[in-house]
């Protein structure tokens, strides 16, 4: 299986904040920039496999600041690292008042995706292959945050059983 650079499968995804992407004080929602968040991460794994791809896991995700109605939104999405079936794909999220200039990150995020066959079944991911040093640091944090995540993941299974 070829492996592919981060640089193949990159999303880089803009949107302009409008009324009916906003709360009551003009702030965007939480829930259409996990729904931006979401989509531009499920092309990158489907980019780079060639397949469908499911949302396994979203990690914990934080907003900074406020994002206002007409700021724009820059959603740049990434994979880091494939393992046996699942890819991790990182998305760092800015706004940019397009008044004044100015930018700020917002939000940064770690969703894990599974590509499937027609009956659901996870498919072997291509392996990633991280060209620069950034890539390549990506790449080895990825492995760390990925034993967090299944080792939380175990932790909840057991409690879950030893409440039922
Ligand atoms: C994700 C899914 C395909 C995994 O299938 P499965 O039969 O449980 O397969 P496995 O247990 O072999 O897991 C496959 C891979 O996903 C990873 N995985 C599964 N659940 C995970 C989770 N919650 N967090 C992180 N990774 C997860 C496994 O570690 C494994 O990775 P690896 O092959 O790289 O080692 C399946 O659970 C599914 O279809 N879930 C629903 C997806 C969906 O509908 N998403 C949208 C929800 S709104």
């Amino acid at each position: 299986m070829n492996g592919r650079p981060p640089s193949a499968s990159e999303v880089i995804m803009t949107e302009l904040v409008l009324p009916n992407d906003t709360n009551q004080l003009g702030n965007l929602l939480g829930g259409r920039l996990m729904h931006w968040i979401d989509i531009a991460a499920a092309l990158v794994s489907q980019r780079h496999t060639g397949k469908i791809c499911v949302t396994a896991s979203v990690d914990e995700i934080s907003f900074h600041e406020p994002i206002k109605l007409g700021h724009v939104v820059h959603v740049r999405a990434r994979i880091t690292r494939a393992f046996r079936t699942s890819m991790e794909v990182e998305v760092i999220v800015e706004r940019e008042d397009p008044l004044n200039g100015s930018y700020a990150r917002t939000s940064v995020a770690y969703l894990t995706f599974v590509g499937i066959d027609q009956y659901g079944k996870p498919l072997l991911a291509p392996p990633v292959l991280p060209e620069t040093d950034e890539e390549k640091r990506r790449y080895d944090e990825a492995a760390q945050r990925r034993d967090a995540r299944l080792r939380e993941r175990k932790a909840r299974t057991t409690a879950a059983s030893s409440n039922a």
